[in-house]
């Protein structure tokens, strides 16, 4: 089939690829003719697993090409992905000019029926809004022609990217167009074996479904922290308390590890968009609000423990960080828990030294030039010098340090953990003083 996808961001680049991988025909158009560029010559914007050699191969064999010619583009896909970017505004709203702004490039450039299919996560109306921006467009050029808009959602998450588009859960399809669903129906064949995953439904609950699937997730996040906080409270230790409540199968595993709080592209963004366009109908979403309040306190943790432990003098002192990506498997540094952690360290006249497998570039690019943040190239030589030890991702790399070497090389030997790695006990057995998130007695003064 022919595919168009628009934008060649995270979510576009991982699904073009994919698409083409099973054999369908795909363009992919961005503004960014650097992006194309690059692409052309095998120079992949993102670090995603697997993403680079799928990307390659299917680019070689051209069932995949890259241009920023939007005309070409639209000419032809049967079905045009738009997978733009929606930043949320100054309120946390989803901001759609993005996403509307490829509407009406569809509709100047579209010679006969396109279905048109809504992959970026936008509030629930949105597929109304692009359906009356092509309309109108089509009305303002006298084009005499119709379409579908579908709305489709991804539930990638980062770093599993490729294996979730490869292998969906489920393929969600919103739309009330028998054309369209037969027609995504093919699309998604491939994907579709062992059993149905498709789940077709209205337009408007697909939208919504999106936005219950993270912000669910992300309510299980901040509950647990909220828990953690309060096994502080009454010394109580929150890994018990997981363990304890994980075997219920009505709860489960997943998903409920405090921690620093959560980052990264969708939550904090879906949280707030969800609920700022709640309250803009008139509803207040007390849970999303309480979600999103509990994170923000969430990511100050480490430095309330850092605080509290140097009776707030951190002036002079070195800090060795360990993880600064939002979380393992990826360089995204968005709403990282790592930011909020070193940009009080140095209001608070602390230096940084930081190690992570594979979010340093980006580190380097967003506070660049900043006497006080040192990156070193490895987790070992992070620690060089330093006062004392920070975790705040659970990259594999860090689950089995030297920890006698810790011990050496730091002033001071305090470890302060914003993922729950270690044992408390088998920490203290190396002489090392150990601060986790909801430990109990673990985090009282030594
Ligand atoms: C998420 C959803 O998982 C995915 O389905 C959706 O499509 C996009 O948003 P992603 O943002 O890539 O994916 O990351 P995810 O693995 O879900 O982690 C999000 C954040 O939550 C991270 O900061 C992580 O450290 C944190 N987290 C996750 C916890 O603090 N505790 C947990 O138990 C799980």
């Amino acid at each position: 089939m022919k595919v168009t996808v628009f934008g060649i961001g995270y979510v576009g680049l991982v699904q073009a690829a994919v698409l083409a991988e099973v054999g369908h025909d795909v363009v992919c158009i961005d503004v960014d003719q650097n992006k194309v560029d690059n692409l052309e010559k095998g120079i992949i914007p993102i670090y995603e697993p697997g993403l680079t050699p799928l990307v390659k191969s299917n680019f070689e064999s051209g069932r995949v090409k890259f241009t920023t010619d939007a005309k070409r583009g639209v000419e032809h896909g049967d079905v045009i992905f738009i997978a733009v970017g929606t930043p949320p505004d100054e309120d946390g709203s989803a901001d759609l000019k993005y996403v509307l702004a490829v509407a009406k490039t569809i509709a100047e450039f579209m010679p006969k029926h396109k279905i048109v299919i809504n992959k970026s996560t936008v509030p629930v109306g949105t597929a109304d809004k692009v359906s009356a921006k092509i309309s109108e467009t089509l009305a303002e050029l006298n084009k005499n022609l119709t379409f579908d808009v579908v709305s489709n959602p991804e539930f990638l998450k980062e770093g599993a990217a490729v294996n979730d588009c490869m292998r969906p859960d489920r393929i969600i399809i919103g739309t009330n167009s028998e054309t369209a669903e037969k027609k995504l129906r093919e699309l998604y064949a491939p994907f579709n074996r062992n059993h149905d995953k498709i789940i077709v439904m209205d337009i408007r609950s697909a939208e919504l479904t999106k936005y219950a699937a993270n912000c669910m997730l992300a309510t299980k996040i901040s509950f647990m922290n909220e828990m953690a906080n309060l096994a502080e409270v009454f010394g109580a230790d929150i890994e018990n308390v997981r363990l304890g409540i994980g075997s219920d199968p009505r709860i489960g595993y997943q998903f409920i590890y405090p921690g620093c709080g959560y980052g990264g592209s969708c939550f904090p963004k879906d949280v707030q968009a969800l609920a700022r366009s709640a309250s803009e109908a008139g509803y207040t979403a007390q849970i999303l609000e309480s979600v999103e309040a509990v994170n923000y306190k969430q990511k100050e943790k480490l430095f309330g423990y850092i605080s509290a432990h140097f009776n707030g003098d951190l002036a002079g002192k070195t800090v060795a960080l360990w993880g600064l990506s939002f979380k393992p498997n990826t360089d995204d540094m968005r709403e990282a828990s790592s930011r909020v952690l070193m940009e009080s360290l140095w209001d608070a006249g602390a230096t940084v030294q930081a190690y992570d497998p594979e979010a340093m570039e980006e580190t380097q690019r967003i506070y660049n030039g900043r006497s006080d943040l040192r990156l070193m190239g490895t987790k070992e030589a992070a620690l060089e010098g330093a006062d004392f030890l920070v975790i705040c991702t659970e990259w594999q790399a860090f689950r089995a340090p030297d920890f006698e070497l810790i011990k050496e090389k730091l002033k001071e030997p305090l470890l302060f953990d914003g993922r729950n790695l270690f044992e408390p006990s088998r920490i203290q057995e190396y002489g090392l003083h150990y601060y986790a998130i909801g430990r109990g007695l673990s985090v009282k003064k030594h």
